[in-house]
Parts: structure tokens; C-alpha cells; sequence
């Protein structure tokens, strides 16, 4: 029997593939529930899983976009015991959350180092901390400025590098799916997409994964 190519997978496929998985660190639990009632955007669980993949054998990580460090966590627990990551966000109220549940899930204070400023005025401000080589990037800040982030990110990544991005499908407006606004970031998100895919650089894809995870490797 063949597989039907118009099928595509509901909330009953997502829901079984969770399943299966491992139980989550009651830490990431505690976030996903912390994030719930005051909106903070956090990564959808099956991204996070992913990321904590992802993040297997890099030592090198920089994350644009904390929140309340949920996804984060998931590539500090997944990434080895001597890597880093450093995350950057401005709203220190968010990032003090995030720092009490990696300690609550044993993640030692040297692992993470959090920049607390706008992301690309700290790329610019040449912190040490943010001179790389990086061996996975993160972007999950301003979908206005995922181009920009990129072009900050690029000259800090190291062959073979992963570059990760989330809300690439933005609940189906980038692909118009569902109609986009201008000035909804939708603009934004499709040049940015379209930019990685294209580059020979990257060989890449998007994840129909959440609101959609753009992966791809660095091979300049
Ligand atoms: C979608 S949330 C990040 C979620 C997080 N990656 C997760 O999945 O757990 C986006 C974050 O970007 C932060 N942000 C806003 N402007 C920013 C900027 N200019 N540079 C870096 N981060 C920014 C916001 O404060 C917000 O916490």
C-alpha cells in the first residue's frame, strides 16, 4: 500500500508522537506551564525536542531570544557536559526565570551565559562572549530582524555549523496559507527563508514542525 500524499498529520499524530516520547525534565514542564497563562512565546514541545537533537555534540551555542529560557534548556540538556550556550534578550524579567529553572534542572551557571540587551546592538558592542566560532544558532527573537540576525550570526559560524530559526511558517501567513498583514513580520520571514534556502553556503529545509523550524548546516 502506498502512502496518500494528501494526507497531512493532525493533532492525533502529534499527540501519539508525543506519546512515545521520554517524559520532559520536570523543569521544562514547570516552564511550559509558566509560559501559559501570562503568553510568553516559548518553542512548541515537539520543537524542543528537536532542538534538544540538535544540540547533541555542539559545544558552541548562541540563542537569540530567551523568554523564560525553555528552549534553552532543552539544548543545555541536550548539548554535551562541557558545552556553552549564550542566549541573548532584553527583558531581564523573563531571563531571571529563565536562570532559576536551569538551576532547578542542575544546569551549572558557567553553562549558560545570558546577555541581556537588545541582540543586535550586543552583536555590534563586540562582547567577547558573543565573538564565537558557534557551532548552532538559534534565532526565535524579532521576525523583522531575522536578516539582520543572520548577517550578525554568519561571520561567528563554524563549518558545519547548524542554523536553527523558529516561526518560519508564522501560523501559514509566510507561506499564504492564512492571509498576512503588512508589517506583520510575514515579509520578513519569507526573505529570510527564501535567503537561507537559496544560499549555497546552506543546504537546508523547513520542518513543518510547530509554527515551523528552518534547519539547516554551514558549509561555506
Ligand atoms: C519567542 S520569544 C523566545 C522564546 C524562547 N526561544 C523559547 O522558545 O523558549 C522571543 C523573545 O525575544 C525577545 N526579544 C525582543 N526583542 C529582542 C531583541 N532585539 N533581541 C533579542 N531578543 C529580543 C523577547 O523579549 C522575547 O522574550
Amino acid at each position: 500500500m502506498k502512502a496518500d500524499r494528501n494526507w497531512l498529520p493532525d493533532a492525533t499524530d502529534v499527540d501519539w508522537i508525543e506519546s512515545l516520547g521520554r517524559p520532559v525534565h520536570p523543569a521544562l514542564a514547570a516552564l511550559e506551564a509558566a509560559a501559559a497563562p501570562g503568553h510568553v512565546p516559548i518553542v512548541d514541545r515537539e520543537s524542543g525536542r528537536v532542538l534538544g537533537v540538535l544540540a547533541a555534540g555542539r559545544r558552541h551555542i548562541v540563542e537569540v531570544g530567551t523568554a523564560i529560557g525553555y528552549s534553552t534548556l532543552w539544548m543545555a540538556l541536550g548539548q554535551p557536559a562541557d558545552g556553552r550556550i549564550v542566549t541573548i534578550d532584553p527583558d531581564r524579567s523573563r531571563t531571571d526565570v529563565a536562570r532559576a529553572a536551569w538551576r532547578q534542572a542542575g544546569i551549572p551557571d558557567d553553562q549558560v551565559a545570558v546577555v541581556n540587551a537588545p541582540a543586535l546592538d550586543a552583536f555590534a558592542a563586540g562582547l567577547p562572549e558573543l565573538a564565537g566560532p558557534f557551532d548552532l544558532a538559534f534565532i526565535d527573537a524579532l521576525k523583522e530582524e531575522y536578516g539582520a540576525y543572520l548577517d550578525a550570526i554568519l561571520p561567528r559560524l563554524e563549518p558545519g555549523a547548524l542554523l536553527v530559526a523558529d516561526n518560519i511558517l508564522w501560523s501559514g501567513r509566510t507561506s499564504g496559507s492564512r492571509p498576512s498583514r503588512p508589517g506583520d513580520g510575514s515579509d520578513e520571514l519569507r526573505a529570510f527563508s527564501a535567503r537561507v534556502l537559496a544560499d549555497e553556503r546552506f543546504s537546508g529545509t523547513i520542518l513543518p514542525l510547530g509554527d515551523g523550524l528552518l534547519v539547516a548546516t554551514y558549509r561555506p
